[in-house]
């Protein structure tokens, strides 16, 4: 069980916030934290290029294997609230390390962050608790896995169990591509994340994204979104980490999203609860609409990228207390984020090869953009000797507008994208083709 202390050092002070982690997902949740006037200073740690052109934010440098200078840092700076971005510093336990050392914590011990490390966990959790979800077996050899994908008529999905940084699942079209692989990983692709796999039914229908931010024992939900995972338009391509996304999602009705509730989200938490895992951070439900009902394609234990910095500036200045309420084990239940009469969407400008090899290092430029209610966050920059900002990852900027319909979103955002230049820039035309009407495709126009 994650420990979670009951003699915090916080006095429900709320005025210094550590964020750990360096993408665009990170600069978006200090970019709406910062909204709030309690909020004094907000320390990124490392963050990148882009960190510091966020209000009240500050970059720091450390090593995060190193606890006690973390510890040490933490102290030093008076952090009210530590809030951990991505999987791996979950996964490795440092949500259990600052709260045994009595700071309060945004993101799950490592027994939750389980739901996104192990694949096979996660499923024979959801199994357990009757939760829907496709199919699956788990294996060890590849003899196991002959016997299963031969067994069945139609190619499975071939799931590295560990961490892969979302390149560990295969969706093959012939059974000897599940065999092909199934080999790859036992042969040590993803390294330890391979030494199980998991085989699944394939189902159909779109994937949608839901955030529900949780205390443990009660839960807010966050303005749903979809994502954008394939590299090219008309969602062909390999898979990404994302490519755009918008918020909210028609694809999920009010009706909808009462049945996700009840039969996914509470389920989630009660059988949590049930492991004695006091889940404190966010839970990310991808779900997709099959035409046998919603189903949990996977749980992840940080916020989506980029469907963080598409929701983000959704965000009134109670996010950060709600986060700060689930640290604590407090929330009350009632908690509503207040939403402006806005819809939001974003576009993720890459470097020309990515998610496979791509080069680094090219200047950024940006011009003339529009910034009432847009955003630029920095995803994969940082700075040369000159003080320039260059590209410094696969996914290098999260561009993000907000309006009163997509067709509005869309075209400022691609309008914004226009005046931004680096070598190989690379991003998808179409990202909400589901929902824009006038503008379908007219990115590059
Ligand atoms: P995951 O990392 O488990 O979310 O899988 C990455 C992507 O693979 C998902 O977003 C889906 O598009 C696809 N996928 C995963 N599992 C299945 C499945 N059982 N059936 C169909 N597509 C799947
Ligand atoms: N946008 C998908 C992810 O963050 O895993």
């Amino acid at each position: 069980m994650s420990t979670n202390s009951n003699n915090s050092k916080s006095s429900n002070n709320l005025e210094n916030i550590l964020i750990i982690g360096n993408g665009g997902r990170e600069n978006a949740l200090a970019w709406a934290i910062q909204k709030n006037q309690l909020i004094k200073k907000i320390y990124i740690l490392p963050g990148n290029a882009g960190s510091k052109k966020i209000n009240k934010s500050e970059r720091i440098n450390l090593d995060l294997q190193n606890i006690e200078e973390l510890i040490k840092k933490i102290n030093y700076l008076n952090i009210d609230l530590v809030v951990i971005g991505p999987e791996t510093p979950l996964a490795d336990g440092l949500g259990d390390i600052l709260r045994k050392n009595n700071f309060d914590v945004f993101g799950p011990g490592s027994d939750g962050a389980k739901l996104e490390s192990s694949k096979s966990w996660a499923k024979e959790f959801m199994k357990a608790a009757k939760i829907p979800t496709a199919n699956f077996w788990k294996v060890k050899s590849i003899e196991e896995a002959k016997e299963i994908i031969f067994k069945h008529k139609n190619p499975l999905v071939v799931k590295a169990d560990g961490l892969a940084s979302g390149k560990g699942v295969f969706i093959p079209e012939s059974k000897e591509a599940c065999i092909r692989a199934t080999e790859e990983i036992f042969k040590g692709k993803f390294g330890n994340a391979g030494e199980i796999v998991v085989l699944e039914e394939k189902i159909e229908g779109p994937e949608v994204s839901v955030f529900a931010l949780c205390d443990g024992k009660k839960y807010v939900l966050l303005p749903t979104a979809q994502d954008h995972k394939r590299l090219n338009e008309n969602d062909k391509g390999p898979n990404t980490g994302g490519m755009g996304a918008y918020s909210p999602t028609p694809l999920i009705t009010k009706t909808n999203l009462e049945t996700i509730k009840k039969e996914i989200i509470e389920p989630t938490i009660d059988a949590l609860l049930r492991q004695n895992i006091d889940y404190r951070g966010v839970l990310y439900f991808g779900l997709m609409i099959t035409e046998s009902g919603t189903k949990v394609i996977e749980y992840n234990c940080r916020f989506g990228d980029p469907e963080c910095q598409t929701i983000m500036p959704l965000m009134d200045k109670d996010f950060v207390t709600i986060l700060q309420k689930c640290a604590l084990g407090k929330l009350i239940g009632n908690e509503t984020i207040e939403i402006p009469n806005k819809l939001s969407g974003c576009v993720i400008a890459t470097s020309k090869g990515y998610p496979s090899n791509y080069k680094i290092g090219f200047p950024i430029n940006i011009g003339n953009i529009d910034t009432e209610d847009c955003q630029i966050f920095d995803s994969g920059t940082s700075l040369n000797s000159n003080n320039q900002t260059i590209t410094n990852g696969g996914r290098v900027l999260s561009i993000v507008c907000q309006g009163i319909d997509f067709d509005n979103v869309f075209e400022k955002v691609y309008k914004n994208l226009k005046e931004i230049s680096f070598e190989g820039i690379y991003y998808r035309k179409d990202i909400g083709h589901q929902v824009r009407i006038k503008t379908q495709k007219e990115g590059n126009n």
